[in-house]
């Protein structure tokens, strides 16, 4: 089906199953659990042995020499796989260094070694008599310094940089204006599953058990990097417990599982030990970002710039945190540049939502000091710059009259309700109870401010296919490769199911992340939940036309499906006989035509957040939250609230305690598991709350609907910095907030 109009009504719009607040599906499974996770299946093939990854001592060089004898001796020992006897390994399109390294190593844990065991324990004390000796090579590894050698870089088709009107010239002319530094910090995904996966060969035959966010991408770049046809493929990740951005692509797990059950000639099971992920794997990289905001005295954007710089390897893009500033405040002045530099730190790629959320926690933070200095409530100056058109756009200079590359309008975005999240959030939040000089309140020990910022994250739309079965029972089964990596997938997919055959949810199975079933859209860049819905109910539409004409309706005629029958008229079908003996199978995928792009597809949400700061320690604790949200129709109230509670904790995170630290002198991070990474939980913040206002948007699916695990996340950093400042006076522009940025600085106890 090609989605090249504006969805008009349809079977959805009835919404007896989709968005009501249904418990998830697969929720026994996982509380029980028995769900079956990739490291978990010890069934499903026999005479599994255990591979345990040995990571590189340094981050960048060569290895010399490696002496395996006493590990290979080592009681248990199977085989070890190295670069040496792993044959021609080929670096995936999705991955920015190979996943098993040597002579040159890339990055420091970047797999040299894989050693298999009959068991975990004999792999992993075999791992630990492996010697090998390297030579170092110098390794850049400082943000800061590399800044001055940094390139524009594009990020998946935007560019690097842009520019409208005469941003300098604004800039310097405007009455009231702002020139700040802001920096956040390398972060892990750090869910809750590690990166772990088995894999078996039957002759050329390879079948992988993992979790992974998306099969098909992982089907390709495992074929890519071992040199074999994807039809020899086959990738199972049915059940994830969290990715966050970190499963997007094949990781070492995969691939060294692969190799190592090559080399033993039987199944092998890999896990990335919890102190290997950060270095081994992917983080969200730093970021410095300068923000220029220039503006009349009465408050309208006159001048808005952004330069964001970040660091990855050779082959990797930037953190481009500049992005969301093209479309997010009025001003006919701007520009914006995404930076990259080049350094040997570990891969830095997509963490829930990639290039917003670093990008907002400063930009928000800046409007917050821009409206203190025009003696405005920051809601109001929000409010003001609003825009229902996209201000920038790639590509396109406004100024230069000569270019060829004429400026187009400006396109509007197909539904934006950034100033009702405010209006609605104010209200219930109690945001007229702020008291807009900072220091002010007092509870007990507790200093106690309150902050808001804008959330916005673009709303990408990807193809997706399912296929639909129904049975002479009226059972209706759905079968894609798309993945449910915590967020509810199989839920929204039983109940769009539900809503188009007329069924009642029961009578839905759904069967996910297998790559044997008609490729989706996958879980990333919250696109997940609108495409991959979408193309269940395209491939519904499929089978309901299947069933109309089995049941003899002639086409054009009134078909009703509800109640599990099929009705047209006075006649009416139970669908289980419709399908008879054999039963009916409909496949069809969603694909995107051109007309969206005229539109600009955004979600967006206003962050409401109180803290109260100890006086005496400078310890921060987040008192209470709100998200106000709108981001199209909601598909089930229930997993998209728990979708954005989850995502305003990640921001509480990023905001207060999430940093991996670079050792300079060796290249790594320092505080690679989760005893030095911290992160906060739901038990740490006792008010969350979450409102989303009714929207539908036909720009962006037959579902109307877009995604938002990734928009709770926006915002969320700076909403918190900005409640520390109105709580404190200290303005932090240097994430995670830590008391030892505060404590200093704090007014004296009385
Ligand atoms: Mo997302 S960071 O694209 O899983």
């Amino acid at each position: 089906m090609k989605f090249d109009t504006p969805a008009t009504t349809n079977p959805i719009d009835q919404m007896k199953v989709v968005g009501k607040p249904l418990d998830r599906i697969d929720g026994p499974l996982k509380t029980t659990g028995t769900a079956p996770y990739a490291h978990d299946r010890h069934d499903v093939v026999p005479n599994q042995a255990h591979g345990y990854i040995l990571g590189a001592a340094i981050a960048k060089g060569r290895i010399v020499s490696m002496d395996l004898a006493a590990a290979t001796a080592a009681p248990g020992v199977i085989t070890i796989v190295t670069a040496r006897n792993a044959g021609k390994l080929v670096k995936g399109d999705f991955n920015t260094a190979l996943l098993l390294g040597g002579p040159q190593i890339q990055h420091y844990h970047q797999a040299v070694a894989l050693i298999v065991a009959e068991t975990f324990e004999q792999a992993r004390a075999a791992a630990h008599l492996v010697r090998v000796e390297y030579v170092h090579a110098k390794g850049a590894y400082d943000l800061k310094a590399g800044q001055k050698t940094s390139k524009s870089a594009d990020s998946n088709g935007a560019p690097g940089d842009t520019a409208v009107g005469d941003f300098d010239g604004a800039f310097a002319s405007a009455p009231v204006k702002l020139d700040a530094g802001y920096s956040t910090s390398n972060e892990s995904h750090s869910m809750m599953e590690p990166h772990a996966s088995i894999a078996a060969w039957d002759g050329d035959q390879l079948t992988l058990w993992t979790s992974n966010q998306m099969i098909a991408w992982s089907v390709g770049d495992l074929a890519k990097t071992l040199g074999i046809p994807k039809a020899k493929i086959r990738v199972l990740s049915p059940y994830i417990g969290g990715g966050f951005g970190a499963k997007l692509f094949l990781r070492s797990d995969a691939v060294l599982a692969a190799l190592g059950a090559r080399a033993a000639g039987r199944p092998v099971k890999v896990s990335l030990q919890r102190a290997l992920i950060p270095n081994n794997t992917v983080h969200r990289a730093a970021t410095i970002q300068r923000i220029r905001i220039g503006a009349t005295r009465d408050g309208r954007i006159t001048a808005i710039g952004h330069e964001s710089w970040s660091g990855n390897l050779p082959d990797g893009g930037p953190e481009a945190a500049a992005i969301q500033t093209r479309s997010l405040y009025a001003g006919l002045n701007r520009m914006t540049s995404n930076r990259l530099t080049v350094l040997d730190l570990p891969e830095g790629n997509a963490m829930r939502a990639p290039n917003e959320a670093p990008g907002l926690a400063a930009l928000e933070i800046a409007m917050d000091e821009m409206a203190e200095k025009l003696g405005m409530d920051p809601i109001a100056f929000r409010v003001l710059n609003d825009t229902q058109v996209v201000p920038d756009f790639p590509g396109k200079v406004a100024s230069d009259a000569t270019s060829r590359n004429k400026p187009a309008a400006h396109p509007p975005f197909s539904k934006r309700q950034l100033v009702e999240c405010f209006n609605v959030g104010a209200k219930r939040f109690g945001w007229d109870q702020r008291n807009a000089k900072p220091g002010q309140v007092r509870d007990g020990q507790w200093l106690v401010g309150m902050g808001v910022a804008s959330a916005v994250r673009d709303n990408m739309v990807m193809k997706s296919a399912a296929r639909i079965r129904l049975d002479r029972h009226g059972i209706v089964t759905v079968e894609t490769d798309m993945t449910d990596i915590g967020t509810g997938s199989y839920t929204v997919i039983a109940q769009t199911a539900a809503e188009m055959m007329g069924v009642t949810i029961d009578r839905v199975v759904v069967r996910l992340g297998d790559s044997s079933f008609p490729v989706s859209s996958g879980s990333g860049g919250q696109w997940g939940g609108n495409s991959s819905t979408a193309g269940v109910y395209a491939a519904c539409m499929k089978m309901r036309e299947a069933v109309a004409q089995k049941a003899g309706f002639s086409a054009g005629s009134d078909v009703v499906f509800a109640d599990g029958q099929v009705r047209s008229g006075e006649r009416s079908m139970p669908l289980g006989e419709v399908a008879g003996l054999r039963g009916l199978v409909a496949e069809d995928m969603i694909e995107y035509g051109d007309f969206a792009k005229k539109f600009q597809q955004a979600t967006f949400g206003a962050h409401f957040v109180e803290v109260g700061v100890d006086i005496a320690t400078g310890e921060t604790r987040v008192r209470r939250m709100l998200a106000v949200c709108a981001a199209g129709r909601i598909l089930n109230s229930k997993t998209a609230r728990s979708q954005v509670i989850g995502a305003m904790t990640m921001g509480v995170g990023a905001a207060l305690m999430e940093e991996l630290v670079v050792d300079q002198r060796v290249g790594y991070f320092v505080n690679h598991d989760l005893a030095g990474y911290e992160v906060p939980t739901h038990a740490d913040i006792p008010h969350q709350d979450v409102i989303f206002l009714d929207e539908t948007d036909p720009i962006s699916s037959p579902m109307k609907a877009k995604g938002v695990g990734e928009l709770g996340i926006c915002g969320v950093a700076a909403a918190v910095s900005n409640a520390i400042y109105n709580a404190t006076g200290v303005r932090v522009r240097d994430y995670p907030i830590t008391l030892d940025k505060l404590i200093g600085q704090l007014p004296r106890m009385g």
